[in-house]
């Protein structure tokens, strides 16, 4: 069983390979046991807090669901719901929900803030997205990927992410890719591809997984024998909205059509995306950027999105499930 109590999760790079896929093994476990009506509640009377100063549907549904069915409650502090970062820094808060709470989850900009909270909490503390990392999400596209392997291992599966690899998603996949030895293909313009210091971080990793890494300008070639092709939006929360002129002029190209997927010579390749995703006029900003640019979808056509291989739904539900083995994990008697 996979034991990981009073662990922190603020990046990939907290698990090692082992750790990594004990939890989606649990997560499976704990997936079968729900359908079947089998679960065991493990969190008994657990006390979690949810803190998001950005905002959220799968993450904190997922949360929520999950500590439920484990017999935890969860507190929601919304956006403009607590003190943090305004009138209480990170460091104080820490440590009073610690005094009240078993687990702290965190949503916001900064890395350093929920590094913070987990140096002071006194409690576990995981990461449920920054600007740089989404680890929670990781967890959830993995174990996506293994149930539409055909029972192959994660160490012989190919994904390449096309788009904005500068953000949380970019490292995310990069790292997460090199940690479990796959063969992982970073697609996008050069001025977009993860910071100089994650590529060293997995390329040292990856030498140690027996991981392939590719980062390429080119969507023919950095797609070509792909078992999963993922894509996230090209503006991500709390960017402001004038980015989105130059990252659309930059990652049209890259946008993941039926052609991207042929592309990949495989007909079984499967598409990803953490979602919310921008591929059709369903929602505001769409039709914003539809009378500025005319454009009916922008990361991923509609096609593909509603096609066969699309696979996000189920990536949403593994989420709650996957969030369910961490809590477990981190927080249940052996
Ligand atoms: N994928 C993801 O993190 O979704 P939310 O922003 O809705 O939580
Ligand atoms: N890169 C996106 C991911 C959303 C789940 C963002 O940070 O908004």
């Amino acid at each position: 069983a996979t034991d990981l109590k009073g662990r922190h999760l603020l990046r990939e790079l907290d698990l090692t390979p082992a750790e990594f896929r004990g939890l989606l093994n649990l997560a499976a476990e704990l997936k079968a046991a729900r359908r079947e009506g089998a679960e065991q509640r493990r969190l008994t009377g657990r006390q979690i807090a949810l803190i998001f100063e950005k905002s959220s549907t799968r993450t904190r549904c997922a949360f929520e669901v999950a500590a439920t069915d484990q017999g935890a409650h969860t507190t929601y502090l919304d956006p403009s719901g607590s003190h943090i970062g305004y009138k209480e820094s990170a460091k104080d808060t820490a440590r009073v929900l610690g005094r009240m709470f078993d687990a702290i989850q965190y949503r916001g900009s900064a890395q350093r803030t929920v590094e913070e909270l987990a140096e002071h909490a006194g409690v576990p503390v995981y990461n449920g997205l920054t600007d740089d990392w989404h680890p929670t999400q990781m967890l959830a596209d993995a174990l996506t990927m293994t149930e539409h392997a055909g029972g192959r291992p994660l160490a012989e599966l190919a994904f390449a992410y096309l788009g904005d690899a500068r953000n949380n998603m970019g490292n995310s996949y990069l790292v997460t890719g090199a940690l479990l030895g796959m063969d992982v293909r970073i697609v996008a313009p050069r001025g977009l591809w993860p910071t100089e210091r994650v590529r060293a971080e997995a390329a040292a990793l990856a030498k140690r997984t027996g991981a392939r890494i590719t980062l390429t300008e080119d969507v023919p070639e950095g797609v070509r024998g792909a078992d999963f092709v993922a894509t996230d939006v090209w503006v991500s929360l709390g960017e402001p909205k004038e980015v989105w002129d130059e990252r659309i002029a930059l990652l049209r190209p890259y946008a993941v059509t039926m052609d991207v997927l042929k592309a990949t010579g495989n007909r079984s390749v499967r598409f990803l995306h953490c979602l919310p995703a921008f591929h059709d006029l369903g929602t505001e900003v769409a039709r914003d950027v539809h009378a500025r640019h005319g454009l009916d979808s922008l990361e991923v056509t509609d096609e593909v999105f509603e096609s066969p291989h699309s696979v996000v739904f189920d990536q949403a539900e593994n989420r709650m499930h996957t969030i369910k083995a961490l809590l477990v994990a981190t927080l249940a008697d052996a």
